[in-house]
């Protein structure tokens, strides 16, 4: 075999389409120690059974207090978490004991009936923010459908009054918009956010309603209670992990759909014929074939462990590609084909392991929504623009456009 030369990570190039340089990691190098943008160095695991076993181990921290940090790095890594910051004390930083106790009590609140009780508002909020374009031809989707939908709906969800909604959308911009660490602008609007969440959860105390934050606070396990930091924390992270993942799996598997006509069509049919199977299955199949979150949030090296035939060190920071091992041939027929229909397809899009995604039921609610009520209220929908002129975020947790022109023959 042609021994093709390492690809360049974290390029222009890379950001656009990173499946080609996955798959030469995958093959010859499937645990690699890169350097990022940042200057840290870090472990990326690309195969899937590597992945996999490497979600599930214990040994790999979520604690950031276990990176073993090189002196001229310190501060600057953009590792969440290594700040202190009360917010981010969450799920996502934590390991046992501490992660089974949180996880627990928030698994109370957030139940799967209440996000089968929200689906509803979900389609109402969906139709609302189509009608606001419906009648022009045109829209960018990322901007005034994708980012809307999840920030309206997770505000909804918690209890945040409509009418500061408008605040938090302008909070969340900022962040997605400049990502990464706690600096600047972004800085700034995580404050307001931790101030105003602080607010309402007193305040929910005092007058609990039926929402997810004053189910928060009334849950208890063994008589033990979230404090108010933990429960802003947990706000925080269920607002944080689940906006940018679901602007993303809206934005990328529309992007999907325009570039298989063939499979958006069968999609188009089913949805016709009054059928929900291929539009369950099919929205799996986006996050596989190309998921919002491509690589898993940090982990860290609490003892000595091989992985991939690698020596990993205590201290080393792990990062798993979900999107690579998603594409590995080894677990999946025809991995860079989309077929919508995929039946075997346990895929790592929300993780694997006691991290596995707490909102993957309101992700597939909203994105079978998003996707179904798209595709029937505008079903000519095609791309405003050349695929070349598309702009990928380019962040390193991640996947997801810029923007997303599309047109298509106006609703009247
Ligand atoms: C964790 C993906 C939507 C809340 C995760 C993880 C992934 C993921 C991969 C594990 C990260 C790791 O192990 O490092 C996604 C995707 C989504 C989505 C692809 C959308 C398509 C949501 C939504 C919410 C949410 C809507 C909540 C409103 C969480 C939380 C965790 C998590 C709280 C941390 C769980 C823990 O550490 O125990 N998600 N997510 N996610 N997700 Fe999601």
């Amino acid at each position: 075999m042609s021994q093709s030369p390492a690809p360049e990570l974290f390029t222009w190039e890379f950001a656009t389409d990173p499946y080609p340089a996955y798959a030469w990691l995958r093959e010859h190098a499937p645990v690699h120690r890169a350097t990022l943008p940042s200057g840290v160095e870090a472990w990326l695991v690309t195969r899937y059974g590597d992945a996999r076993q490497a979600l599930a181990d214990q040994r790999l921290s979520k604690n950031p207090a276990h990176h073993d940090e090189p002196a001229h790095a310190k501060g600057k890594t953009g590792i969440p978490g290594e700040r202190k910051a009360e917010l981010m004390t969450h799920l996502l930083n934590i390991d046992p004991p501490d992660h089974t106790r949180l996880r627990r009590l928030v698994s109370k609140a957030f139940t799967p009936r209440r996000v089968a009780e929200f689906a509803p508002r979900v389609q109402e909020l969906t139709d609302r923010l189509i009608d606001g374009f419906a009648a022009k031809g045109e829209a960018d989707l990322i901007h005034e459908f994708a980012f809307p939908l999840p920030i309206y709906a997770i505000c909804d969800l918690l209890g945040v009054p409509r009418e500061d909604q408008d605040d938090f959308r302008d909070w969340a911009g900022m962040m997605i918009r400049h990502g990464g660490g706690p600096r600047g602008g972004v800085a700034r609007s995580v404050k307001k956010m931790r101030g105003y969440l602080a607010e309402l959860i007193h305040r929910k105390r005092l007058e609990p309603g039926d929402d997810l934050i004053s189910g928060l606070i009334r849950a208890s396990d063994h008589g033990e209670h979230l404090t108010e930091n933990e429960a802003a924390a947990m706000a925080f992270i269920l607002l944080f992990a689940g906006f940018e993942t679901t602007v993303n799996l809206i934005g990328n598997g529309v992007y999907a759909l325009l570039r298989n006509p063939g499979q958006r069509l069968r999609l188009q049919e089913s949805l016709a014929a009054g059928e929900t199977g291929l539009l369950a299955t099919g929205v799996e199949e986006l996050l596989r074939y190309d998921g919002p979150v491509e690589l898993a949030t940090w982990r860290f090296a609490t003892e000595p462990l091989t992985l991939g035939g690698q020596e990993i060190r205590p201290g080393d920071p792990v990062l798993v590609v979900l999107a690579a091992a998603d594409r590995d041939p080894e677990r999946f027929a025809e991995p860079d084909v989309l077929d919508l229909s995929r039946r075997d397809n346990q895929h790592l899009g929300y993780g694997h392991g006691i991290h596995y995604c707490l909102g993957a039921p309101l992700a597939r609610l909203e994105g079978q929504t998003a996707l179904a009520t798209l595709l029937t209220r505008l079903p000519d929908l095609r791309l405003g623009v050349d695929p070349a002129e598309l702009r990928w975020r380019g962040g390193l947790i991640m996947r997801g456009l810029r923007t997303l022109p599309v047109a298509f023959t106006p609703e009247r």
